[in-house]
Parts: structure tokens; C-alpha cells; sequence
């Protein structure tokens, strides 16, 4: 069977990174999070004082670091040059400016490039908002999860009470549907499903739900 390459994108909190990560074990593939990429990106702008509209600083800021996973016994650490920043990119300072260092052409040109050498042999599971439309543009597979803001909002805020963290349902939603505008109205690759792109409405499924039907889908890749 040759290794294929799986493309999920979707808006905050769709569950991308819960589905990914599952299906990237059930079939023995690298999960690559590239909203984490984003986040820390970010952190690395935040910590250097940068003003985060500043495309050239921030491209500066990325030529610097090297992003990589490591996987765990219980998921996927993030490491900046060997710093594990797993925790801190998933803060809310960090969340609700990722979409601002998002936005910047350059620093997603050098994302992409990155995200594509770490797809290039296939047997990928990557998630995030342009993987079908830019990253991944021929992955045999590409789905488009949805789900609705409450919902969304919902999972997230059960998601942080369940960790102890202090959470606001209202205020998520809010947040939720902001970084959702700011990622589908950006000017460069802005949050689009792919014209090839599976359209699936998670709002009413379980996890294991959603996990079998995009299984169904790859399998017939396979
Ligand atoms: O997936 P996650 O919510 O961690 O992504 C954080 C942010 O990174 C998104 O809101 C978006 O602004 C940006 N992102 C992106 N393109 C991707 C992945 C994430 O613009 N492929």
C-alpha cells in the first residue's frame, strides 16, 4: 500500500488535531499540526516584543527558529530550537493573536515550504485551514470539518474545565467566531474548503463518528 496524504481543514475548534491525531495512529502516519507552527510563531514574536503586524520582524523571528514535533507516550510535544513550548502556544495571549501572524504572506510562504518538506514522502495526516487549497494541494484525501460556533465553543469550553482552566463559554464563542473572520477574510490563502474537499458537519457526531467516516474515506485510497 502506498503511503497517502491526508488534508483536514476547518475552522477553530472544529476537532482537526483530535481527528488527525487519531487517524495518523490507526494508520501508522505523521500527524503534522500546522496551526501549531502558527502558535508558535507567535509565542517566539510575543517573547521578543515584536509588533506582530510586522511581516519583516516576524519573518526575521521564523529564520531563527526551527519548529519540530516530538512525539510522546500521550501526544505530540512542540519545540522551539529544542524548547518545548507545548503548553505556552495554547494560551489564550498566544490564540488570540495567532490569526494576526497568520495573516502575513511571507511568513506563510516559509510555512508552506516547511509543511510541504515534512509531507513530501506522504503517509501524512496534516491539519489546518489552506493544507487542501496550498500545502497539500494533490493529498489524496482532503475533508472540510465543520461545526457550528456553539457547538464549537462547547467542546472548548468542557475541553478547559476538564484541564482546571478557567473558561468563559460566552466569551469563547466570541473568540471562536473572531478567529474564524480573521482566517476566511485574509487576503492570502484565507480559510477555504478545497473544490475536492469532503464537507463534514461534525456538529451532531462523536469523535469516533467523524474518525469512521474519514477512515471509510481513506481507506479506499489506500
Ligand atoms: O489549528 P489552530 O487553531 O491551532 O490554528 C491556529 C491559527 O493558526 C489559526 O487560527 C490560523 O490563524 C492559523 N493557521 C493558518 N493556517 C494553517 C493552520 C493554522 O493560518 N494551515
Amino acid at each position: 500500500m502506498k503511503p497517502i496524504s491526508i488534508a483536514i481543514d476547518g475552522p477553530a475548534a472544529a476537532g482537526k488535531s483530535t481527528v488527525a491525531k487519531i487517524i495518523a495512529a490507526k494508520l501508522s502516519y505523521v500527524y503534522i499540526d500546522t496551526g501549531a507552527m502558527y502558535r508558535a510563531l507567535t509565542f517566539a514574536g510575543q517573547r521578543t516584543g515584536v509588533d506582530l503586524n510586522n511581516e519583516n520582524e516576524l519573518v526575521e523571528i521564523l529564520q531563527s527558529i526551527n519548529i519540530s514535533f516530538e512525539n510522546t507516550a500521550f501526544g505530540q510535544n512542540v519545540l522551539i530550537n529544542g524548547e518545548d513550548v507545548t503548553e505556552i502556544i495554547r494560551t489564550p495571549e498566544v490564540t488570540n493573536e495567532v490569526s494576526i501572524v497568520a495573516k502575513h504572506r511571507l511568513v506563510r510562504e516559509e510555512m508552506v515550504r516547511r509543511q510541504q518538506e515534512l509531507g513530501s514522502k506522504g503517509g501524512v495526516v496534516m491539519d489546518g485551514r489552506d493544507i487542501g487549497t496550498h500545502v497539500l494541494p494533490n493529498a489524496e484525501v482532503k475533508i472540510f470539518l465543520l461545526a457550528s460556533v456553539e457547538e464549537r465553543a462547547q467542546r472548548r469550553h468542557a475541553e478547559n474545565l476538564s484541564k482546571n482552566f478557567p473558561s468563559d463559554l460566552v466569551q469563547l464563542q466570541r473568540e471562536i467566531a473572531k478567529r474564524d473572520q480573521l482566517d476566511s477574510e485574509r487576503a492570502v490563502s484565507p480559510l477555504r474548503k478545497a473544490a475536492d474537499a469532503i464537507e463534514l458537519d461534525t456538529t451532531s457526531l462523536s469523535i469516533d463518528e467523524v474518525v469512521d467516516k474519514i477512515m471509510d474515506i481513506a481507506v479506499k485510497k489506500l
